[in-house]
Order: C-alpha cells, then structure tokens, then sequence
C-alpha cells in the first residue's frame, strides 16, 4: 500500500512519537539523514531481508510481492550463478535448507549452488520446508515455490504501482569469478543503471531514485570489483568481526570458548580497537562505498543476533567518514529503537511490515489482505 494513505501530517506527527518515545534524538541521526540523500537513497530505510521472509519462504516470489505490497524501500537478495550461468537469488551456498534436494537429488545434497543448471534447481520446491519451519506462519500455497533467477525478482520490483529499489549482496563471490561484471550485465539491460520512471504519486518511489540499486558484499574484493564495474552505483560494505574481517579482542572462536549461547558468544565479542574499526571505515570510503551493514546484538538472542557494531562511537565513526549505516537484521521493535536511538539510517529486516509501523508508515492493507490478494 501506498505511503500517502498516511497523510503529512499524520506522518510527521507519528514520526514525532516514534522518535520521542525511541529517545532518538533526530541530532544524532542527521548526519546519516544528509548523507544518504546524498547518495539518493531513502532515509532511514526499510530494507527487506530476502523479501517479507517472516512471513514467507525467503527469497521466492511471495516473499518479494509481499514486501512490495507492504510498501518496503528495497528488495534485499544474495546473489549467486548457476553452472548454465544464471544469477539467481539464494541465501546460502547449498541447497539443503531451504529446498527439498535430499529429495529430489540425494546423492548432490551437499553439493554447491554453482554445480546445478537453472533447469535443475527450478525442479525443486524452495517453499515446503517454511512450513515445516513455521507451522504458525505456514500456507498450503507455499509449498512447490521455486527458486527465482535475478530477472524475476527484478520483474516483481517492476510489477506493482510500489517501486522499491534493489539491494543486491554478492554472496560468495569467491565461488563466482566474474559475478560483478555479469550483474552489471543485467541491471544494464534491464534498464536499472540509468534513470527509471516515476511511480505515480503517493507510491513507494526508490527505483526512481539515485539509489536505486544498493551493492553490497562482506567481501574487499568483490567491493573493489563492484565499484570498477558500477562506479556510480552506492555500494555497502558489510561488517563482521574475526575470520579475516575486522580484527577482535580474542582470536576464540564459538567452537573454542565451550560456549553454550551463540549469541552470548557473538554479544561478548569486542573490536579489537578504536583505530581498528577507524581502519575499515577509511579503507571502505576509499573503495566506494557510501554506507557500511554492520552486524547487531539483539536484545532477545536467537540466530540474528551477532556481535554489536552499532554501539553509537562506531556509529558516529561511520558518519563522519560520510558513510550511512544499514544494520542486519533487526526484526523487533524493542531492537529497532534502541538500535535508532544509536543513529543508524535503516534496518535489514524480515518484517517490512513491523519496520514501516515503527517509522510511521503502516501498511493500510493487512498482511492476511496481500497474501489472499497476490495468490496466497
Ligand atoms: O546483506 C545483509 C545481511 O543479509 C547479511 O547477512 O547472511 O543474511 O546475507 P545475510
Ligand atoms: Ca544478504
């Protein structure tokens, strides 16, 4: 649904209590405000994390439609190649989490994404196992989705009277030796490096924008190899520590320290210094990026809770070496207000819908209306 139902005013004034209530003092957010228009790049941001995937199977073509019927900025996605050379969005780098491949090819179920043709990998159902996942959340019609190809998810973006941009990570780029130059390929010919149209008034606008698409990888080197081929294109440097990422504290990994708690584990991890994570912000505004994605401690744990890269000196670090700052992935509202009230520019997350409600942008239409409408 479109932005405008929500009139200015009420607009303003929600925002207001949002950021009263958040004890987000707007001072502390300007920086990151002024940057991102800038870059021409919403503020702050409502970024879907593989599509609207709480509420369904990520990455596939309900996730996507839902998030931008439910008015999200951006449709995030993982981009990877097929062996017949097709970029398709797919988080991880196998296939047995999120489709039925024991199934349907058991003696390849270990086997990476890139040794499977587009014809094989559409034989597979990347939607059953969200239901066996989530009963609370599940759909009959989820079950035989398929696993999209870059083409269609830019199809989904283009198909509605919303027009969210791209948000497109390189995801092991290592296994995918050229993959920059082939997504530049693709977004030239479908027509996303230049100016695109305008969404008819009162609709979600941000293909219009400058930002219209957002690059992102954890990688250096696929940074590099993403500003060589798209220049003028904002790109994101993601945040992790340890591993050949930002240096920490303790080179004990969570299979070392005996710890029970992944998240514990993650939250007690410290950078290793303040010229450390200094060095990152130099080395990503001399590669191209204009924002970082940094990793964030969540209050209630589970498996999205990393290590905490929004405490408020990283964040005001990142502004005044001009970068914004897009976390990952923060899903409750607890989280999104006291991570805002740190000055961050927008969130990665799998519920657009909680995330709009919070920066006083609501979806008019229910989330049960835009399933049954689009099919589901
Ligand atoms: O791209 C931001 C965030 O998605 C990074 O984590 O593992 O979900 O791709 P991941
Ligand atoms: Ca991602």
């Amino acid at each position: 649904m479109s932005r405008s139902l929500l009139s200015s005013t009420a607009l303003a004034t929600t925002m207001a209590a949002v950021l009263l209530t958040s004890g987000a003092a707007s001072a502390a957010s300007d920086p990151g405000k002024a940057l991102a228009a800038k870059a021409g790049i919403p503020w702050p941001a409502v970024i879907a994390h593989r599509g609207a995937s709480f509420n369904a199977p990520e990455e596939t073509l309900p996730a996507y439609t839902l998030a931008r019927e439910l008015g999200a900025d951006y449709l995030e996605m993982d981009i990877q190649r097929t062996k017949d050379g097709v970029l398709i969005a797919l988080h991880d780098d196998t296939l047995e989490r999120t489709t039925n491949i024991a199934e349907v090819y058991p003696d390849r179920a270990k086997n990476p994404v890139s040794t499977f043709t587009l014809e094989e990998l559409k034989r597979l159902d990347a939607g059953a196992w969200f239901n066996k996942a989530h009963p609370d959340r599940a759909r009959a019609s989820y079950a035989g989705l398929k696993i999209l190809t870059l083409d269609e998810v830019i199809d989904i973006a283009e198909g509605g009277k919303n027009k969210p941009g791209l948000y497109i990570e390189t995801k092991v780029p290592a296994q995918f030796p050229g993959i920059e130059e082939d997504l530049k390929a693709k977004l030239e010919q479908r027509g996303w490096l230049s100016q695109r149209p305008a969404a008819e008034k009162g609709y979600v606008n941000v293909a219009h924008m400058p930002g219209r698409v957002v690059l992102q990888t954890f990688e250096k080197y696929s940074l590099d190899l993403l500003h060589k081929a798209m220049p003028n294109t904002p790109k994101v440097l993601l945040l992790w520590l340890g591993d050949g990422y930002i240096q920490a504290e303790s080179d004990t990994t969570f299979k070392d320290s005996g710890a029970k708690d992944k998240a514990a584990f993650y939250a007690s991890q410290k950078v290793k210094s303040k010229a450390e994570f200094a060095a990152w912000m130099n080395w990503a505004k001399a590669h191209g990026a204009i924002g970082t994605g940094p990793a964030a401690a969540l209050k209630n744990g589970g498996d999205q809770s990393y290590m905490d890269l929004v405490q408020p000196w990283m964040n005001t670090m990142a502004h005044e070496h001009g970068l914004i700052i897009h976390p990952y992935t923060v899903d409750d509202a607890v989280d999104f207000k006291a991570i805002t009230a740190r000055g961050v520019d927008g969130f990665f997350t799998n519920r657009a819908s909680e995330l709009l409600k919070f920066y006083g942008r609501p979806s008019k239409e229910s989330m049960e209306s835009i399933l049954k409408r689009i099919g589901y």
